[in-house]
């Protein structure tokens, strides 16, 4: 294309752009508006040291949108500089938050809602391009990816807090397979594509691309299902240090950790609590709410290990047949519901073996959504990793604490959900939508 031709479509690209911008922070605002619709009581109760008041979640979502957005961007004067600090995750831990003089429901809503206002009107008047911030829209995608990334820190909130149920559930599709899936798949030796420097709204530490070359390795095709998992309780798997890492075995010991979190047995079944209702624990759905240690040691109980991080995004992004890395294991397009189970309104994740449509160019299946899946590895930065644009976002929390989560959960906006996106958490969190998957090494007879 000439540059006289690329000058004549790039307005209407840039104006496309701003639209999709606009709709996916509506969708934002839509989602945290409908996650704090409840009585003031409800949102300003420290429902656990582990987490927020809700109340807190609402504001700093506007509070990052005015830094980066109106200030930065926007280059306008502060709203109201007074609450930075209080709305600042580095200044005060979850379990201080409550003790803050927050802003009350209204005063949040009424500022967030001021603060889009001024966020939109820039959006109007900024050219999406020209500084790394601006390009292609990045810093209203970062502030998307931020709003929807506490949108799912609430609903964690929401499903440990205790009483009734409040969230009401939309069910899913039943795209299940009926014939019987292989349980592994072979994913071949070779090197892959890792991380991404092209994704637009990529965040710094899925960045720069780099090779990575793996030996062959098989992994499982769909996550491990609660009945799996009833069998690694049944067989003592809770009971034995030969299958928990030194730390996860002490930590089971202070605790006592015998079940996934909001399990208990009745009858002589296992129950769960999910956003307030007890349920019988559906055998065939993906396990969740396990810590990093208990999916090491149902791993190690079956005879296999965790994927590392490489081999997790192999096999969610190498085919085979064009040798590139795709953007989701489905390919390039965007997530329909048909690929994956992500949104937030399911309440649950799919049972394994659904969403064929979703599934990579190897077979695996459920990578993107359903539950975020521990992975072996530490969150270390890729070679070549620079901060962008802030360090609190990522490099701060790289090193051996912190072990990486991937694929999004039911609970993910696509917005959010991406074969490179990472997550990460301490070892011991089990509030999080997590499950796992295994693998093990191939054997050289196994390849050919
Ligand atoms: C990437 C999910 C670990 O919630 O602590 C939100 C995302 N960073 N606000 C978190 C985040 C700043 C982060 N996680
Ligand atoms: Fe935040």
């Amino acid at each position: 294309m000439s540059i006289a031709e690329t000058a004549a479509v790039e307005p209407q690209a840039t104006e496309h752009l701003r639209m999709e911008l606009a709709r996916r922070l509506e969708r934002a605002r839509d989602r945290t508006l409908a996650l704090t619709d409840y009585d003031d009581g409800e949102l300003v109760r420290q429902h656990s040291s582990l987490m927020s008041p809700l109340v807190w979640d609402l504001a700093h979502v506007g509070s990052q949108e005015e830094l980066w957005l109106v200030r930065d961007v926007g280059g306008r004067p502060p709203l109201r500089c007074e609450i930075d600090e209080m709305y600042d995750a580095f200044q005060h831990p979850r379990s201080t938050r409550p003790a803050l003089p927050l802003l009350s429901p209204a005063e949040s809503r009424r500022y967030i809602a001021e603060v889009r206002d001024k966020a939109l009107d820039i959006l109007d008047r900024t050219p999406l391009e020209g500084k790394p911030l601006l390009e292609r829209g990045f810093a209203f995608g970062m502030i998307v990816q931020h709003e929807q990334q506490h949108a799912e820190t609430m609903l964690a909130t929401h499903q440990i807090r205790d009483g009734e149920r409040i969230l009401t559930e939309t069910p899913l599709p039943d795209t299940r397979t009926r014939r019987s899936l292989p349980d592994e798949v072979l994913v071949p030796s070779g090197p892959f594509t890792m991380g991404t420097s092209v994704e637009p709204w990529a965040l710094d530490n899925e960045r720069p691309a780099h090779t990575v070359a793996l030996p062959a390795y098989f992994i499982d095709t769909t996550p491990v299902t609660s009945g799996a998992y009833e069998q690694f309780i049944a067989g003592g798997g809770y009971d034995d240090p030969s299958w928990w890492h030194p730390d996860g075995w002490q930590h089971r010991n202070e605790v006592g950790l015998r079940t996934p979190k909001y399990w208990h047995r009745a009858d002589g079944q296992w129950m769960r609590k999910r956003f307030g209702a007890v349920e019988p624990v559906p055998a065939d759905e993906p396990v969740q709410h396990v810590c990093w240690y208990e999916a090491d040691a149902y791993a190690r109980w079956a005879g296999r290990r965790l994927p590392t991080e490489a081999e997790w995004e192999k096999a969610a992004r190498f085919d085979p047949a064009s040798g590139r890395s795709r953007r989701f294991p489905w390919g390039d397009a965007e997530p329909s519901a048909e690929d994956a189970n992500l949104g937030g309104t399911a309440l649950r994740a799919a049972p394994a073996g659904s969403y064929p449509d979703g599934e990579s160019p190897l077979g695996v299946r459920q990578l993107i959504g359903d539950v975020w899946e521990w992975v072996a590895s530490d969150f270390q930065p890729y070679p070549g990793f620079t901060v962008f644009p802030y360090e609190e976002y990522s490099q701060v929390f790289f090193g051996s604490d912190y072990k990486v989560l991937r694929g999004g959960s039911w609970a993910t906006d696509p917005a959010a959900a991406r074969a490179t996106f990472r997550n990460w958490d301490y070892p011991i969190r089990r509030q999080v939508f997590a499950g796992f998957r295994t693998a093990r090494d191939a054997h050289p007879a196994e390849t050919a």
